[in-house]
């Protein structure tokens, strides 16, 4: 059964599966391997199921960071993976599907961006965490959906706020923060194919609903979320909210994770206007088979310089200490 056919029943919650051969195969490696698994929220479910732990970008991060694991299996993204070997590069990092790249990262390559920079000797530049290892070298910050309004309102005063490469999220922080940037132009090609009339139509079906919505969606759809956030906060808002039933505007994967974690709730995904297509075409083309394999062949293997390793990890270890500051 295909993602969208599995998440059109808005009531189904996961029942427990028996474990077949290839979870049985990625278990039995983990424990020879002594690996890790870290999964993103919009992994497929049976990813989701075999995972240690199952996050957004910034839980994700700290994950990697602490770990005393030998191998780091990171099913997510290929940004996502190489964050971990830059935060922790002693372990070995392998990723299903080296090809599981973002748009947000393939908008914004370091060139164009040193260029831009060049511009503007007063930039400070803060980078969200969708974005290659080089561009993370380029800049000053780094932050993710889940700390992006800390991260800017710790940025100095005197700067110039360039942020790049999501508008969407930049322009949600700017709101937030009443913090003027300049904004690369990149946006999530699954985020903006939700409209305000989709949006507006399914909220007048369940009134009572609350929406939540990721800050990477377009502002007429922010605009009617009574939340919007990363994707791990929107498990904490489901969890303490008294309502029994939500509108979600992200990523397919994430009914899964909240199905799970709030099994009385009910998770209505928000149709787009033009089909049920609310899937990253990179997140999943992770697959259990391919996170078998990676594990037997101990490939794709992340490998950076130190050199780029040594220059993009400052910017993420600011982003977690100012993260992790009151
Ligand atoms: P989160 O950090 O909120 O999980 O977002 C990551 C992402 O890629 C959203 O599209
Ligand atoms: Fe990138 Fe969008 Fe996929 Fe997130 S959902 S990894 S922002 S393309």
């Amino acid at each position: 059964m295909s993602n969208a056919a599995r998440d059109s029943n808005a009531t189904a919650n996961p029942s427990p599966r028996r474990p077949d051969a290839v979870t049985r195969g990625i278990l039995e490696l983990k424990r020879r391997l002594n690996a890790v698994i870290l999964a993103h929220n919009y992994q497929v479910p049976e990813i989701q199921d075999v995972a240690d732990y199952v996050g957004d970008s910034l839980g994700l991060s700290q994950q990697a960071a602490r770990t005393s694991a030998d191998v780091i299996v990171f099913a997510g993204v290929h940004f996502m993976a190489e964050t971990a070997k830059i935060l922790n590069p002693s372990r070995r990092v392998l990723e299903p599907d080296r090809d599981a790249g973002c748009s947000l990262e393939e908008s914004c390559p370091a060139d164009r961006l040193r260029a831009l920079q060049s511009t503007n000797p007063n930039f400070y530049t803060i980078a969200y965490i969708n974005c290659s290892a080089e561009v993370k070298a380029l800049s000053d910050v780094i932050c993710t959906s889940g700390n992006a309004v800390k991260i800017v309102k710790a940025a100095p005063a005197d700067r110039d706020l360039l942020f790049v490469p999501d508008e969407n999220l930049g322009a949600w922080v700017m709101e937030q923060t009443g913090r003027p940037m300049t904004l690369w132009q990149g946006h999530c090609h699954v985020h903006v194919e939700w409209t305000h009339t989709a949006v507006s139509r399914i909220r007048r079906e369940h009134p009572d609903a609350p929406l939540v919505a990721h800050p990477e969606c377009l502002r007429p759809v922010r605009l009617l979320a009574d939340e919007v956030c990363s994707t791990e906060k929107m498990v904490a808002y489901c969890r303490q909210s008294p309502a029994r039933q939500f509108l979600i505007v992200t990523e397919a994967g994430m009914l899964h994770r909240l199905r799970k974690e709030c099994p009385d709730k009910t998770f209505i995904p928000v149709p787009t206007d033009t089909c049920g297509c609310n899937e990253c075409r990179y997140m999943k083309l992770n697959t259990p088979e391919k996170l078998l394999d990676c594990m037997t062949h101990l490939a794709p293997e992340v490998v950076l310089s130190p050199d780029l390793i040594r220059r993009a990890r400052a910017p993420i270890e600011r982003m977690l200490e100012i993260s992790a500051s009151r």
